[in-house]
């Protein structure tokens, strides 16, 4: 049985993927801070589809986190055929009311973690002629305001994910990019926000989409073994990333006046 290692896996995306791979018989690393919820999760999958099931508690914003979980994977005897990088997080507001520890743990989270766990378990991965996927943002073409560093994590990951990808096809690794547009999750309470933009959160009321549709799309793609590529789960998210690409410098004036409209009266200089 192939052994899917699967990061944020105690909610959202990650715990509804969990679930959609066990339907499937892979065997499942459960990876998290919450392991109460890891645990329940696993012992449900285990006795529902018959899988081997791990959790693994780790925090995955220290700067040891990934080392540390690739250690406790060896410890375990474990060969990893399919490494899932989903957890991550957001921190949103004026950059000068951000606390610098909170900023390095979300750019650690978001974007050096899944580079070091791929490289940690890059052996495995080309034993098993596996399958990398890392969980992007359609937020990655959009250069949001106030949102800018959880943007540019995803920005920087998708660069990475592009270059992997050719990296790895001579050696067999398929790589799957994820570009989710707004997913109804705890990400967004979840998301650490500066006195000033917790005024001014919202979320949409349409377009939103359910963990378990996005979790589905990826499950889907990790099994086609001739899938090679990115996804954009959802008709409405995948036309916009489409045309994000192209129409970056239009996107970029666009928030330039969104943003003035919206977020002027909130402005400090201080
Ligand atoms: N929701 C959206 O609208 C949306 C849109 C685009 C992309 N995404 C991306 O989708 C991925 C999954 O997010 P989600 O929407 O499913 O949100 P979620 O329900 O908040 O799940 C996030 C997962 O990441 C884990 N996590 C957070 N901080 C962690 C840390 N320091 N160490 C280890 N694990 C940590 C959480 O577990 P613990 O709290 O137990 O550690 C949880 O399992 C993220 O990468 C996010 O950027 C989400």
């Amino acid at each position: 049985m192939v052994v899917a290692l699967i990061t944020g896996a105690s909610s959202g995306i990650g715990r509804e993927l969990a679930r959609e791979l066990a339907t499937r018989s892979y065997d499942l690393v459960l990876v998290a801070r919450r392991g109460d919820a890891l645990k329940a999760l696993a012992g449900d999958l285990a006795g529902k589809y018959g899988v081997r099931t791990w959790p693994i508690e780790q925090d995955l914003s220290e700067p040891g986190g990934a080392a540390a979980l690739a250690e406790k994977v060896r410890g375990l005897g474990l060969e990893i055929g399919v490494l899932v990088n989903n957890a991550g997080a957001g921190i949103y507001g004026p950059l000068n009311e951000l606390e610098d520890g909170d900023i390095a743990r979300i750019i650690t989270l978001n974007y050096i973690t899944p580079i070091l766990l791929t490289k940690r378990l890059l052996p495995d991965l080309i034993k098993a002629r596996g399958c990398v996927v890392n969980v992007v943002s359609l937020a990655a073409h959009i250069p949001i305001p106030w949102f800018g560093i959880y943007t540019s994590t995803k920005a920087a990951l998708a660069n990475f994910t592009d270059a992997l990808r050719i990296e790895l096809r001579p050696l067999g690794v398929r790589v799957i990019g994820v570009y989710p547009g707004y997913v109804r999750t705890s990400f967004h309470e979840n998301t650490i926000a500066s006195p000033t933009a917790s005024r001014a959160r919202g979320s949409p009321s349409t377009m939103v989409l359910d963990p378990a549709f996005v979790a589905r799309a990826i499950a889907e793609k990790i099994a086609d073994q001739r899938f090679n590529g990115d996804i954009t789960p959802g008709l409405a998210y995948s036309i916009a990333g489409a045309l994000a690409r192209p129409l970056y410098p239009l996107v970029r004036r666009y928030l330039d006046g969104w943003f003035k409209r919206t977020r002027g009266s909130l402005i400090s200089r201080r």
